[in-house]
């Protein structure tokens, strides 16, 4: 029960960049798979998300409470709000092109919130081994 949370992590993880790695084809004006890219940045947002409430599920009921990690319990007040303004940029520029200012501002954003989330990620391992320490 306690690997849930870090697993759904782990991978949204993997996943984000991959988004990132997409978008980047578009700023350099390469081939630019559109679809895909809003596919796997809402998989990324949708799992970012589904797993921090998961986070504090799970600490709650281990735990008897949440805000018991330290770093890792308040970092994601920071991503989530990021991640879903990065989200909903994505979404508007998905509708209707918007010139430059908007994609840069999604970029920025996105890219930020994915270095966050390595070091949310950092913390968490941190977390993890403490937690099985302590079994
Ligand atoms: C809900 C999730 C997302 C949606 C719906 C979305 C949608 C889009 C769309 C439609 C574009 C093309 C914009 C245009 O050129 O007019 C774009 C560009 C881009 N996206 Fe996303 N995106 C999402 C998540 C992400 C994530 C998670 C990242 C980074 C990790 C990212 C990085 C980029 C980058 C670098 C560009 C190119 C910006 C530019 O041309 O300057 N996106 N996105
Ligand atoms: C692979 C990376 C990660 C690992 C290994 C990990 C691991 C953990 C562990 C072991 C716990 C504590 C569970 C317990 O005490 O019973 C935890 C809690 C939590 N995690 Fe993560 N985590 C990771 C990534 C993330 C990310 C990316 C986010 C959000 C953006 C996040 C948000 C949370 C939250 C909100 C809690 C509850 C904190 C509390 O109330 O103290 N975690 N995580």
């Amino acid at each position: 029960m306690a690997f849930i949370h870090p697993i759904i992590q782990a991978i949204a993880i993997v996943i984000g960049p991959y988004a990132g790695y997409l978008g980047w084809q578009r700023f350099m004006r390469r081939r630019f798979h559109w679809k895909r890219h809003i596919r796997v940045g809402f998989a990324f947002f949708v799992m970012i998300i589904t797993g921090t409430v998961m986070g504090f599920a799970i600490t709650y009921f281990l735990e008897g409470g949440i805000f018991k990690t330290g770093f890792h319990a308040l970092l994601p007040f920071i991503i989530v709000p990021l991640l879903s303004i990065g989200a909903i940029l994505g979404y508007i520029l998905s509708k209707r092109n918007k010139g430059r200012a908007l994609p840069t501002l999604h970029m920025s954003i996105n890219y930020f919130t994915v270095l966050l989330i390595f070091l949310q990620a950092y913390w968490g391992v941190g977390v993890l081994t403490e937690f099985l320490g302590s079994r």
